[in-house]
C-alpha cells in the first residue's frame, strides 16, 4: 500500500466569477522510503496539491477525488484527526517557510513551541530534542538560541526542516526548498534530504520549479502543467528519456556544466490561464509536435514506452 495516495484530486478555488481549477483530476502516490519529486512552472498547481494534503486549503477552495494516507481517508478526517495527523504523520515545510520564523524570538523556542503544541512534552524535554534536531539537520546545537537574523539562510532552511522533524512524521512535504539558496547551499540541503532519507527512512514529496535539483535526490519525479499531471515515472526514465514534450522542454531547460551553453533552450510561451484554458491538451499552444487531435481531445495518462506514465497523444496512442 502505498504511504500517500492521490486519486482524481480536484482542487478548484473561488473567484468573484466563477472557479479556477488549481488541480484538476491528479493521482499520484508516494511509497514508503521514496522521494518524490514534483516539477512545473510557477503556477500549475504544485503548493495546491500539498495544502490539499495537509487539509490546509483557504476556505475558497472546492475539494473533490480522495487523499488518503496509509490507507486512511485525510479529506473526511474529523478536526481532532486531522490535528494528529498533521505534524505527526505528514509535515510540510511550506514554500518560502525560511523567512517565516518570527524575528523576535529564537529559532531554538519555535521548534520548543511547535513541539509543545503538538505533544505533552515538558520545556526540558522540548529544548533538549530541539537541540537533538539541529544536530540532526547539521546546525552547530549551541546555535538553537540564535535568532533568525543571526543565522544563514541555509541554515534557517535547515531549522525549517528540523522543525517538520519535530514530530518524526512517516512524510515531509517540501515546497521549493532550495529555490531562494544559491547553488552551493542548494547542493548542501540536498545531500542533507539524502541523509536523512537514509538514516531515518523518512519518505519525502519535493516540489520545485527547477527540475534540476530533482536529478540529486529523487526517486520518481512527476510532472505538472496547469493542474494536471502530465508524466510521472522513475527519475532515471524521466530524465534520460522523458516521453512527454512538456518533460522534454523542461529537460533542455536545464544547463548542463558538461555540455555546451548553447544547447540550453528556454521554453516558448507561458501557461495558460487556468480560468480560460486552451481546447484538448493544455500544452499544444506551446508544443512543438501539436497536431490536429491535440487541440480537441484531452489526452489521458497512458503508459509510454518508456516506462513512464504520460498523457500526450503522440505516447500513449
Ligand atoms: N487562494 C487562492 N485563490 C485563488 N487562486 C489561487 C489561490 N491560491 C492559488 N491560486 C491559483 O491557483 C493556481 C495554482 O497555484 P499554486 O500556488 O498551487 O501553484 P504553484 O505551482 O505552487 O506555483 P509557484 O511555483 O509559483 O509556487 C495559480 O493559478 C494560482 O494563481
Ligand atoms: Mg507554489
Amino acid at each position: 500500500m502505498p504511504l500517500l495516495e492521490l486519486k482524481n484530486l480536484s482542487v478548484a478555488y473561488r473567484l468573484q466569477k466563477g472557479y479556477l481549477m488549481a488541480v484538476d483530476q491528479v493521482s499520484m502516490e508516494v511509497n514508503e522510503g521514496e522521494v518524490l519529486g514534483i516539477a512545473g512552472e510557477s503556477g500549475c498547481g504544485k503548493s495546491t496539491v500539498a495544502l490539499s494534503v495537509l487539509r490546509i486549503l483557504p476556505k475558497s477552495a472546492r475539494v473533490t477525488g480522495a487523499v488518503a494516507f496509509g490507507g486512511e481517508d485525510v479529506l473526511t478526517m474529523g478536526d481532532e484527526r486531522v490535528r494528529a495527523y498533521r505534524w505527526k504523520h505528514v509535515a510540510l515545510v511550506p514554500q518560502g517557510s525560511m523567512n517565516a520564523f518570527d524575528p523576535v524570538i529564537s529559532v531554538g523556542a519555535q521548534i520548543v513551541e511547535a513541539i509543545r503544541l503538538h505533544e505533552s512534552a515538558g520545556k526540558e524535554e522540548a529544548w533538549r530534542r530541539a537541540r537533538e534536531l539541529f544536530g540532526l539537520v547539521g546546525i552547530p546545537k549551541e546555535r538553537v538560541t540564535n535568532y533568525p537574523h543571526e543565522l544563514s539562510g541555509g541554515m534557517k532552511q535547515r531549522a525549517a526542516i528540523a522543525m517538520a522533524l519535530s514530530l518524526s512524521p512517516k512524510l515531509v512535504i517540501l515546497d521549493e526548498p532550495t529555490t531562494a539558496l544559491d547553488v552551493v547551499v542548494q547542493k548542501q540541503i540536498l545531500s542533507l534530504l539524502a541523509r536523512l532519507q537514509r538514516e531515518l527512512g523518512v519518505s519525502f514529496m519535493f516540489i520545485t520549479h527547477d527540475l534540476s535539483v530533482l536529478a540529486e535526490v529523487a526517486t520518481r519525479v512527476a510532472v505538472m502543467y496547469a493542474g494536471k499531471l502530465v508524466e510521472v515515472g522513475p527519475a532515471d526514465v524521466m530524465f534520460r528519456s522523458p516521453s512527454h514534450p512538456y518533460t522534454q522542454a523542461l529537460m533542455r531547460a536545464i544547463p548542463n556544466v558538461h555540455g555546451d551553453i548553447s544547447q540550453v533552450k528556454s521554453i516558448l510561451g507561458t501557461p495558460p490561464d487556468l480560468t480560460s484554458l486552451p481546447k484538448g491538451c493544455r500544452f499544444s499552444p506551446r508544443c512543438p509536435h501539436s497536431f490536429g487531435r491535440c487541440t480537441v481531445e484531452e489526452p489521458r495518462l497512458l503508459p509510454s514506452t518508456t516506462g513512464s506514465m504520460a498523457a500526450c497523444h503522440l505516447v500513449g496512442g
